[in-house]
């Protein structure tokens, strides 16, 4: 079965827990990269530590924090990642379809839990449609 990887900021321990459970279920192997703990930490640690999993496996990913939108910009830095911040299922669908999004943002603090099941369900039923689309992520990096 697939992998997926996962990781949050301190906000989002008990969301993160949650998902990888309902992932458990699923049948997907969950790769959990932290933080476990509720001390306060530093997102962008976190978000650069699970997009370098991501990049290296080529499985997608998941990052959570308070918002969401700290691991989304930390995540978009990298430029074979292409992480997409998600409030609705249609977010989630379309991030795959078109956008051939690879790692899922959420916000604890935004996001409820049973919400954040159906977008992480949506994230991993969906699949990049190719065509005109890959004309489109082929411009989304600047020239080096
Ligand atoms: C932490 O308080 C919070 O700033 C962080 O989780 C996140 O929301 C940042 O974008």
């Amino acid at each position: 079965m697939q992998s997926i990887h996962i990781a949050s900021d301190h906000t989002g321990v008990d969301l993160k827990t949650t998902l990888a459970e309902h992932l458990g279920k699923k049948g997907f192997t969950v790769v959990n990269h932290g933080t476990d703990s509720s001390d306060s930490c530093d997102y962008p640690v976190l978000a650069h530590k699970l997009c370098a999993a991501v990049e290296a496996s080529g499985d997608p990913g998941i990052l959570i924090c308070g918002t969401g939108l700290g691991v989304s910009i930390a995540a978009n830095r990298h430029p074979d990642i292409r992480a997409a911040l998600c409030t609705t299922e249609l977010h989630a669908r379309m991030a795959r379809q078109h956008n051939n999004a690879n790692v899922l943002c959420l916000g604890a603090r935004i996001t409820g839990v049973e919400l954040a099941k159906a977008i992480v369900d949506a994230f991993m039923e969906n699949t990049f449609e190719g065509g005109r689309h890959q004309r489109r992520l082929d411009m989304l990096n600047l020239p080096a």
